[in-house]
């Protein structure tokens, strides 16, 4: 059936997808996808202190700064093209409380972060985590309640959670903790406090994985007993996903995520068929770490697997990709 008979009898190949891909000129102008240094998110760990930049054991090449050292990195972020940061701050632990309370200081860590790098960078578009858990004392993305992660007390702390980012300066606050009705309390929160301008990048479908390892260590947020499953989704779901990515757009969302990536591909190009508003996919220290450690055993070439990764991520449909290889990408693309 890929042959046609012509009247003068020979067979003839008429479909030859590799015309297509015979050189690099012609493979780059049909390439369907491409990755650009605007599209990347880079997350920043921020600690207390001055001087400090200490790479984490489970991230190698990636490190937790203090304030005056994540300005340099900001600065630099931006020089090389990135647009957007996404921050994380590690609270000291006699900080920390069931409620979170220090989420809300207004000279606490992050909101010291906000304010700076806002001074240093004003282009740099500044997104902040909004959850619970690095102010926590149970690690927990919520307030605990016996062995219950309550959902409406949260959402309360995680509104005034998200009006103090925007106070301090962050241009998308970007609640990370899976409650129930939070996007619709913060976007009513930042309202009533005349935030108008303010974007919400709302993690709509987050899954109870594994990946995020590292990520705890980074911060030292692993959840002190039980799990996460009664908020972040279970990994064999696939309607709920769409269900809580269109809940969210509705409660006022401006971006939604999916996260992790790498095994979720499906669910961003659903997702993203679904809603009318940018897809933002995090690749997850987990997804990180899988690359850097194959790579320092030699079994892969990080490289291309970093370019592979992120390119496969943009074609499940990600408008936005939040990764830890974004300078390698920027690197890589030039
Ligand atoms: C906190 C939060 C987590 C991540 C982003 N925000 C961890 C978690 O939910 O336990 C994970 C990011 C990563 O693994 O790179 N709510």
């Amino acid at each position: 059936m890929f042959y046609n008979n012509l009247k003068n009898g020979f067979n003839m190949l008429i479909n030859r997808p590799r015309i297509l891909r015979q050189s690099p000129a012609i493979r780059a102008m049909v390439a369907e996808t491409h990755l650009s240094a605007e599209q990347l998110i880079a997350p920043l760990f921020i600690v207390e202190g001055e001087g400090i930049e200490e790479q984490i054991p489970s991230l190698p090449g990636y490190y937790r700064r203090s304030l005056d050292l994540t300005l340099k990195e900001a600065e630099l972020l931006f020089s090389i093209g990135i647009r957007s940061v996404l921050l994380f701050v590690k609270s000291k632990d006699e900080y920390k409380d069931n409620l979170g309370t220090e989420a809300l200081n207004e000279n606490g860590l992050m909101q010291r972060s906000i304010r700076a790098i806002k001074g240093a960078v004003p282009q740099l578009c500044v997104m902040t985590d909004v959850a619970l858990d690095p102010f926590s004392s149970f690690g927990h993305d919520g307030i605990v309640k016996g062995e219950e992660i309550v959902n409406d007390e949260t959402v309360a702390v995680l509104a005034k959670m998200a009006v103090s980012h925007a106070k301090a300066g962050a241009d998308f606050v970007a609640p990370s903790d899976m409650m129930d009705g939070r996007i619709a309390a913060i976007r009513k929160a930042l309202e009533e406090d005349q935030l108008h301008n303010i974007g919400i990048m709302a993690y709509s479908a987050k899954y109870a994985s594994c990946f995020y390892g590292p990520f705890r260590d980074a911060l030292d947020s692993a959840p002190g007993f039980g799990d996460k499953k009664t908020y972040q989704m279970n990994p064999a779901n696939r309607l709920e996903a769409i269900r809580e990515a269109k809940l969210d757009v509705a409660e006022g969302a401006d971006i939604i995520m999916v996260k992790p990536a790498l095994s979720y591909l499906d669910i961003i190009r659903e997702v993203k068929n679904d809603v009318l508003v940018p897809v933002s996919a995090y690749h997850v220290s987990g997804e990180y770490a899988m690359i850097k450690a194959a790579a320092q055993k030699g079994w892969l070439n990080e490289d291309a697997a970093i370019l592979e990764t992120t390119l496969s991520i943009k074609r499940a449909g990600a408008n936005l990709i939040a990764t830890y290889f974004a300078k390698d990408i920027i690197r890589l693309l030039s």
